[in-house]
């Protein structure tokens, strides 16, 4: 099972877009795949059903929320993640037999859990700050270890900040994609996030040691690239000149530059088609947005192609 963060700090650049594409495109291809929405804003789920459906059926008893919420107020024992496991029907959709993609939706109400949080890890004292830091971050990585034979991919949709949610995908990833637009400010952000990153992996790993090695397991995070999204294009196939020149500071800053998603508001900006993400979607009269859906898919391959899996 191979755990990837999508993450920016930045909101708006298409982290949910990119999750649930991904995640849609990945279960096609034949993968188990598993989605997490860490994000209060819980817009995941919307790529795969209606708010209302959402409201109707999830909302009260199937979010994260019911995972963290207990652990906030002390409990010792975790509710077991895969009971908030929303299977999505998408093979039925395109009747295909046997995909795999499951969904564990967020809450609004998960804005809190990263006060409380919070609240959980101060301490007066250097070790006992060890102690609550590593156990209040391992909370997902713990519960995620348990589904390892379950699912062959799992997403993890962050909220564009970095508290203690999204320290928690930080800890349980293998890898990190950085979905950004191409221009100044976000080029500058990818490179803020990735220092972010590394001084958070490097005071986990001073706390691991503080409290004796055998307690928590090191982290290994792969920074594993990043996809520009939104790109504007100029004739044909290129981004425009501004934007290949942001994507080649990216680049020569050492960071892998998946293939590009172009800016196309008819194709990703739309209510998706039927509880289908745009990836698997075929448009009939529109060129421009079968070339797109085409590049997407391209896109899920290079992914789980560098993925190994
Ligand atoms: N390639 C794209 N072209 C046009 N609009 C896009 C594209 N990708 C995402 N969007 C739109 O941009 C908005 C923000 O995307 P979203 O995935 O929610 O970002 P984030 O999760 O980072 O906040 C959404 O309305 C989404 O539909
Ligand atoms: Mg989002």
């Amino acid at each position: 099972m191979k755990v990837v963060s999508v993450i920016n700090y930045k909101g708006g650049v298409g982290k949910t877009t990119l999750t649930a594409n991904l995640g849609a495109y990945a279960a096609f291809a034949g993968r188990r795949v598993l989605m997490i929405d860490l994000d209060p804003q819980s817009h995941l789920a919307f790529s795969f059903m209606t708010p209302e459906e959402w409201r109707d059926k999830y909302a009260d008893t199937k979010t994260l929320l019911s995972y963290f919420e207990p652990l906030t107020r002390g409990a010792d024992e975790a509710v077991d993640l895969s009971s908030l496991v929303i299977p999505l029907n998408m093979g039925d959709l395109l009747n295909l037999q046997g995909l795999k993609l499951g969904l564990i939706s967020s809450h609004l109400n998960m804005i809190d859990i990263d006060m409380q949080l919070a609240g959980l890890v101060s301490a007066p004292t250097q070790i006992m700050l060890a102690a609550n830091s590593l156990k209040t971050c391992s909370y997902l990585r713990n519960q995620l270890d348990k589904m390892k034979d379950e699912y062959d991919l799992v997403l993890l949709d962050c909220p564009p900040n970095f508290y203690l949610l999204v320290k928690n995908a930080v800890v349980a990833s293998n890898y990190y994609i950085v979905p950004a637009k191409l221009d100044y400010l976000s080029t500058l952000g990818v490179m803020e996030l990735q220092k972010k990153i590394e001084a958070y992996l490097r005071q986990y790993e001073e706390y691991r040691v503080l409290l004796g090695e055998g307690r928590y397991r090191p982290v290994f995070l792969t920074a594993f690239g990043i996809v520009p999204m939104m790109v504007n294009i100029h004739k044909g196939d290129e981004p425009i000149s501004a934007e290949r020149e942001y994507m080649k500071v990216m680049k020569d800053n050492g960071h892998y530059i998946f293939h590009f998603v172009r800016n196309n508001s008819s194709v990703f900006g739309a209510a998706p088609f039927d509880g289908v993400p745009a990836v698997l979607t075929r448009p009939r009269f529109n060129l421009t947005a079968r070339r797109i859906v085409r590049e997407m898919q391209e896109l899920g391959e290079e992914f789980l192609g560098r993925l190994g899996i």
